[in-house]
């Protein structure tokens, strides 16, 4: 993978690529698209928790002998931005057992066009976990960095936020970097720039429609 300036991009592969082709794909059908997206996410997961602290330990091995690993440091926590950060629960939980998982509904706000807290579940002791924030598109940015305001708010530090979502534009990633630097994002591609509708291009479309099928 390639890290600059807090963003992890995965390590570009014939395989990732392969991945991204058939999820990009107008013509691909909703159970492939769930598949492939599943697989994708999984690849992210596990790079966020990459990014998470780990300390050294010292095991033994069947053998009798001597391993010298690391283990986690710290208790985490995953808050999806609901609704197509939902369909990046199922990834979380394949790889950490019993997880909590909060969430956070924020939505356009008509009047103002800003985006608008509109509900959020938290663990209650999230202050003291690192935290997993889940949304497949970061686009212009808006709606992430309202939710990292939420996570501040009730305690949680900023560098120990990791951000993890499949696609990025450019100008959500500058949006969101001006106001939370400290947040680590992991994301699977970075694609040229929004449009004027403020969709991502090349994109996918509208991935909670895609993934839900209510499109
Ligand atoms: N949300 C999506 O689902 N797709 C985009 O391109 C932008 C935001």
């Amino acid at each position: 993978m390639a890290e600059t300036n807090n963003v992890v991009v995965l390590k570009s592969s014939r395989q990732l690529k392969g991945l991204f082709t058939i999820i990009r794909n107008r013509d691909t059908k909703r159970e492939d698209f769930i598949f492939y997206s599943d697989r994708i996410i999984r690849l992210l997961i596990e790079e966020g928790l990459n990014c998470l602290p780990f300390e050294e330990t010292t095991i033994t091995t069947p053998t009798g002998a001597e391993y010298n690993g690391v283990s986690f440091a710290s208790k985490i926590c995953g808050v999806s931005i609901v609704r197509a950060g939902e369909s990046m629960e199922a990834g979380l939980r394949a790889v950490c057992k019993h997880i909590k998982i909060g969430k956070i509904l924020i939505q356009r706000d008509e009047e103002t066009a800003m985006p608008k807290l509109l509900y959020a579940k938290l663990p209650n002791d999230i202050a003291k976990r690192h935290v997993l924030l889940l949304d497949p598109m970061l686009a212009t940015g808006g709606t992430v960095t309202q939710a990292i305001e939420v996570l501040l708010e009730r305690g949680v530090k900023e560098e120990n936020i990791v951000f993890i979502n499949l696609v990025a534009a450019p100008e959500g990633i500058k949006y969101f970097q001006d106001r939370h630097p400290k947040v680590k994002i992991v994301t699977g591609e970075i694609d040229e720039r929004l449009n004027e509708k403020k969709y991502i291009m090349p994109g996918i479309g509208d991935f909670g429609d895609l993934y839900f099928g209510t499109n």
